[in-house]
């Protein structure tokens, strides 16, 4: 028997990867900020049997979980054939609620793929790179892919980015990134905690005869050019136009497609009005970006937290499912644990 465990954080997109090619690969590049804070930890064992996951989640069987987890175990398999008839125990927990709705498969697949690694190691001496780390996790999610890295990571190949690569995320280097962009907050405002109507799944499938896919992808791409000289320079007004601009971009590109659908509450566009309303009266650099759903995120640079912390609990708390919000720090966040 064989056993590992990982923390992985979680990511949020800056320029945001919403369409896919091949097995798990990205219709244009994305670029993360990695949510240090917001984690899942897995430990994982192996034993002897017949192909088979079983999942726990806070210590309690959740045999819902372990389709997931035995189609990333099964995806894993061509390159690993260790795993064959080798059953994987896994037990897995969040430190965000489960119920916040906000993404646990970037995480929580992140962990896994961190485990599958070590346990590779154990089994074969092989000693993976990080890049083959970040290819197993996109197995399991695409977004998985960039959260192995801090604090920020970028995945899809792209002629301005050196290294860039469809199967694995890479980390922006550091001495590239300015001052500005160095110590960052996120406030996720959950606004739904439910599933959500349209799963990222179904979401990315139906790009693939979308009118605009094509334009969004020639966007994206330009806009990870763009963000690059922001990240070098320092252009906080620059990144915020640009950061918000992807963010509503993803959710016009929902609205647009057939069928249409919309993932945004009331609530999500109260919640982005008063941050815009904020940051025009008083100057503060907050800037709301979105994944896949209603929650909103309010990026902030560490130096406004008391303006931001006041902004939240004066104005955006009551807006919020339960008045439930969730706070990181960007950095990075992949701590390997004592199993
Ligand atoms: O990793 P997936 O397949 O759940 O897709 C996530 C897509 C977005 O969160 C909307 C954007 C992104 O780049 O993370």
């Amino acid at each position: 028997m064989h056993v590992a465990a990982f923390r992985c954080p979680s990511n949020i997109a800056l320029v945001k990867y919403w369409g896919k090619k091949g097995l798990q690969l990205p219709a244009n590049a994305s670029i993360s900020f990695t949510l240090r804070d917001l984690y899942t930890e897995t430990r994982v064992e192996t034993s002897k049997g017949e192909g088979r996951a079983e999942v726990y989640v806070d210590g309690v069987r959740q045999p819902s979980f372990d389709a997931k987890v035995q189609a990333f175990f099964d995806r894993q398999k061509p390159a690993m054939t260790w795993m064959d008839g080798v059953d994987f125990r896994v037990y897995t927990h969040n430190n965000f609620p489960h119920s916040s709705g906000i993404a646990s498969s970037a995480s929580g697949m992140g962990a896994l793929a961190l485990c599958a690694g070590e346990l590779h190691r154990q089994v074969s001496g092989e000693m993976l790179p990080t890049t083959t780390i970040s290819s197993m996790a996109r197995l399991g999610s695409g977004s998985a892919c960039r959260s192995v890295y801090g604090p920020l990571a970028i995945w899809g190949e792209h002629p301005a980015y050196p290294g860039s690569s469809d199967q694995f995320a890479v980390p922006f280097p550091e001495q590239e990134l300015h001052e500005n962009f160095r110590q960052w907050e996120d406030a996720v405002m959950i606004v739904e905690s439910g599933r959500k109507a349209v799963s990222s799944t179904a979401g990315h499938k139906l790009l693939d005869a979308h009118p605009y896919a094509a334009a969004r992808y020639a966007t994206a791409n330009a806009n990870m050019e763009q963000l690059q000289g922001i990240l070098r320079s320092g252009d906080v007004a620059a990144f915020t136009a640009l950061v918000e601009s992807e963010a509503l971009q993803l959710h016009a590109m929902m609205m647009c497609s057939m069928p249409y659908y919309l993932l945004m509450k009331p609530a999500s566009l109260e919640i982005i009005r008063r941050v815009w309303d904020f940051r025009e009266q008083t100057g503060v650099p907050l800037v709301i970006t979105l994944d896949a759903g209603a929650n909103v995120h309010v990026l902030y640079p560490a130096q406004f937290k008391t303006q931001a912390e006041e902004l939240i609990n004066n104005s955006l708390v009551s807006l919020c499912e339960n008045g439930q919000y969730l706070c990181s720090s960007i950095g990075e966040g992949v701590v390997q644990l004592n199993p």
